[in-house]
């Protein structure tokens, strides 16, 4: 199993990290600048012996060497900073993905491709034209590490274990996500039964800022340690075909009423990709935000492509 990540930077260099040490493949870190890749693959080749495992790792800076790829994680791309948002990265980071995915095109045909780069919702749409790819096949990562922002957040609130706590969030990775407090359970008992509407509230709110909150806090740069590991987790579930139902920005054909856009949804993930987008029973008020947030990725991504 070959797995590329595209840009070496702060996500990218963690995710290879622990993409390798889980043995879940070999690892191809590339990035643009010269040696940046090449120098952290050394350097986590180098952790083999401490950590006792002889995981496969390396870097460059050719893009030719996404060649026959089965798995390619991109996160190459400007990140946030503070004040920024994540649409303002738009024009700059299409211009990259808009080569990255023509490589891929040429050089990766049959690879799963799983979006990072900001804004998400956009870029995922957009590599998805760009590669011509099956849409089953390209999607991206946003909503598990906002869904993982919600549940540390219920949890810290109830000060209980992060296991005991199920939650949900869809729509697009930026403000206009939609925590669903709703499908969001403690043991299997509904969140309201333990905490008060305007607490709810807070912490939707806090989950919808975490992302910004980070970056503020940064004061360069945006967040990479949960971010690498819900890209880890999507991996490990395509590696090991579990048939998980996971958070993910994918094309719609028309489930929740939306056609021809990309937004966060959950999904059955295996072996080949998105096997299954499921429909939740939401309510007509989270239905028309969700389709005005689609309507939004659309027709920015059309912009892109026109
Ligand atoms: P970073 O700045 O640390 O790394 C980005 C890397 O991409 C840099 O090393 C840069 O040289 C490389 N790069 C730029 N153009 C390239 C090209 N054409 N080919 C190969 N590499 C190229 O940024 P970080 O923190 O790793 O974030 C990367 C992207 O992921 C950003 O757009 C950020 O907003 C996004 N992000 C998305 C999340 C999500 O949930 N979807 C979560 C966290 C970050
Ligand atoms: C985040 O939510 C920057 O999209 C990234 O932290």
């Amino acid at each position: 199993m070959k797995i590329s990540i595209i840009g070496a930077g702060n996500v990218g260099s963690l995710s290879a990290m622990r993409i390798a040490s889980d043995g879940l493949g070999d690892v191809f870190l590339i990035d643009v600048v010269k040696g940046l890749a090449h120098g952290k693959a050394l350097d986590l080749e180098d952790a083999r012996p401490l950590l006792k495992y002889n995981y496969n790792i390396n870097g460059s800076d050719d893009i030719g060497n996404v060649k026959d790829s089965d798995i390619i994680v991109i996160t190459a791309g400007l990140a946030r900073k503070p004040g920024m948002s994540r649409e303002e990265l738009l024009v700059k980071n299409a211009q990259i993905l808009k080569s990255i995915c023509l490589g891929i095109k040429e050089l990766a045909k049959k690879a799963i491709v799983v979006v990072v780069t900001n804004p998400l919702d956009i870029m995922t749409y957009y590599a998805l034209k760009i590669t011509g790819f099956k849409p089953s096949k390209v999607f991206g990562m946003g909503i598990s590490l906002d869904t993982a922002r919600f549940v540390n957040l219920i949890a810290q609130e109830l000060n209980l274990p992060v296991t005991d706590i199920e939650a949900m969030v869809i729509g697009a990775h930026g403000e206009n996500m939609l925590p669903l407090p709703g499908f969001s359970k403690v043991k299997g008992v509904s969140l309201d039964e333990f905490i008060s509407d305007d607490k709810v509230k807070l912490l939707v709110n806090r989950t919808i800022s975490r992302g910004a909150e980070i970056v503020a806090n940064l004061g360069t740069g945006s967040a990479y340690f949960a971010p690498s590991a819900a890209i880890a987790c999507i991996v490990k579930t395509m590696v090991k075909d579990e048939k998980r139902t996971i958070g993910l920005c994918s094309y719609l054909s028309g489930q929740y009423g939306i056609k021809d856009a990309c937004i966060g949804v959950p999904c059955r993930l295996g072996k080949n990709g998105i096997e299954q987008v499921i429909e939740l029973d939401i309510s007509q008020e989270e239905k028309a935000k969700l389709e005005k947030s689609a309507m939004l990725v659309a027709s920015a991504t059309a912009q892109l492509i026109a």
